[in-house]
């Protein structure tokens, strides 16, 4: 079932016992973060939140915050309308498998046209509820000597205004006490190729500097950063779209590693079984889901100076230091009049976002053993906070497969920022990170079975020298063959008789 709004999928998780309701005002500085947070932590993710009367400096906003809505296995499989993210996870498998495609290129051709079959193409409609309230801005002269360092928190509060909304009127959450200020933590980006019109759609976070200006904190490698460097070459002004809610198979797309140039929206209407229908925003000629709860206009001016974002709580466990970024202007903000404004928190791990890369993980598995057949399965821990630590298990068949592993992996997309990338044998459960320690520790002898490489690094990577490179450690922990060296013999794992096992149980069991 797709869904309509984002508070209709809230109603569906209020049903269902996933909600709970904070009736009590809760301030969006801080308190919705410790609120959250709290929930974050408790085992498989505890429950959504609905707070329904935030307060910007103590005034209560006109829009409830929903938050940790994706934030559990049975969350992120029910915001797919299914059972389970596995289930999905086979129905795609078993989509591209009516052709195997004999390559990478190949395979990510195929996913594309197995999503178009499924009737997923986006389609443009004349209007929609994201349009019932418009608040058009004039667009400021461009600006070209150097930004002031960030607005501090409180000249935001005082712009708070009694029209139609500006940012200053959205509960966006101040996160973390060293935070530079408030930021809007799911938010969908829509920006275009300007050389071959295609669009995409991602997720990067924005930080508010007043009512009409953000940061717009795309990283290096992103495929709207992309976007950005060829607006930036032509010396021209980059419109941005910016939008909240609606399906959430709309943050969980723009979260999803897809290719460049494969577009998340026919993800979003494959795993939604409905296509996506997008309206023309009022002040640049971007589309957006017709049924977003908000939607934020503007552009970016490459003949501006970038402006320092930051410090951000992130999902490192740590703050990320200012940096430069590219300014967005907003030209229009417009919404639903019933708008929920959808957040998350990033911090120590673990965080809703486990939860949103694990399932990106499980969707992708199939596009990954069909590039590397022996690939059992893929975890990504919560401690590795997305891609710093990943474990795989192989059906190795000949020496040296580990390595072929490792080296493909690392050349894979987002997988590129695997910092530490373990290797093990099939039997191996990836998911309990217990199980995985004990075989890397039994299996290997540390100089022979560890590789050393370098390439990109996250941007977020503190512990790097240099911002965007570094190295990388791979370990080999499969059983070792002779045609590796190895002479000795390796002993037999121990386990007990099945039918002892069996007849115990019974004991225990009667
Ligand atoms: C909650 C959340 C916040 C994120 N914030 C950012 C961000 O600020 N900047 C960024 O480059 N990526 C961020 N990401 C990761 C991107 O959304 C992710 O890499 C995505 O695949 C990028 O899309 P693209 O490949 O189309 O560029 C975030 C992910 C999540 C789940």
């Amino acid at each position: 079932m797709a869904f309509d709004s984002y508070r209709q999928f809230i109603d569906k998780l209020d049903a269902a016992g996933e909600l709970i309701r904070i009736s009590q005002p809760v301030a969006t500085e801080l308190e919705i973060t410790a609120l959250a947070d709290r929930e974050m932590k408790k085992p498989g993710g505890g429950k959504a939140l609905l707070i329904e009367k935030p307060t910007i400096n103590g005034k209560v906003s006109p829009f409830p915050v929903a938050i940790n809505t994706m934030g559990s296995w049975k969350r992120m499989a029910m915001s797919m309308s299914a059972g389970t993210v596995e289930e999905v996870a086979d129905e795609l498998g078993s989509l591209m498998k009516a052709k195997p495609p004999t390559g990478f290129r190949e395979a990510i051709k195929l996913f594309g046209t197995a999503l178009e079959l499924r009737h997923a193409k986006p389609k443009t409609v004349k209007s929609g509820p994201c349009k019932e309230v418009i608040h058009k801005f004039d667009a400021p002269p461009t600006r070209t000597e150097p930004w002031p360092a960030a607005a501090p928190i409180s000249n935001l509060e005082s712009q708070m205004s009694d029209s139609p909304p500006t940012l200053a009127d959205l509960p966006i959450l101040k996160c973390w006490p060293l935070d530079g200020g408030r930021f809007v933590t799911l938010p969908c980006v829509v920006t275009r190729d300007p050389d071959t019109g295609e669009r995409n759609l991602g997720m990067y976070r924005i930080q508010v500097y007043d009512q009409q200006t953000t940061g717009m904190h795309w990283q290096l490698q992103k495929v709207a950063a992309r976007h950005g460097r060829r607006y930036y070459e032509r010396g021209e002004r980059m419109p941005v779209s910016i939008f909240l809610g609606g399906d959430p198979m709309f943050p969980f797309a723009a979260t999803a590693p897809l290719p460049d140039g494969l577009d998340e929206f026919l993800l979003a209407g494959y795993l939604r079984r409905k296509s996506v229908e997008l309206v023309k925003c009022e002040t640049n000629d971007l589309e957006v889901p017709a049924n977003a709860d908000f939607v934020i206009e503007g552009y970016i001016d490459p003949k501006e100076p970038l402006r320092d974002e930051g410090p951000f709580g992130d999902h490192t466990g740590y703050y990320t230091l200012p940096e430069p970024y590219p300014v967005f202007h907003v030209t229009a903000v417009t919404h639903r009049k019933d708008a929920v404004y959808p957040a998350t928190i990033v911090g120590i791990p673990p965080m809703e976002d486990f939860y949103m890369g694990g399932a990106s993980v499980k969707l992708f598995l199939p596009i990954f053993k069909m590039n590397f057949p022996e690939i059992v399965d893929i975890a990504l821990p919560a401690e590795g906070v997305f891609h710093n630590l990943v474990f795989v298990s192989i059906k190795k068949t000949y020496p040296m497969q580990a390595y072929k592993i490792m080296h493909g992996l690392w050349g894979m997309g987002q997988m590129m920022f695997t910092k530490y990338m373990v290797i093990v044998d099939a039997d191996v459960n990836v998911h309990n990170t217990s199980e995985v320690l004990f075989h890397l520790c039994a299996n290997t002898d540390p100089q022979r079975d560890s590789i050393f490489t370098k390439g990109p690094a996250d941007v977020l990577d503190h512990a790097t020298s240099e911002i965007a490179i570094g190295s990388k450690l791979g370990i080999d922990a499969t059983k070792k063959l002779p045609g590796e060296g190895f002479k000795r013999p390796w002993p037999p794992l121990i386990k007990m008789d099945e039918a002892v096992q069996a007849k115990v149980e019974k004991l225990v069991n009667p």
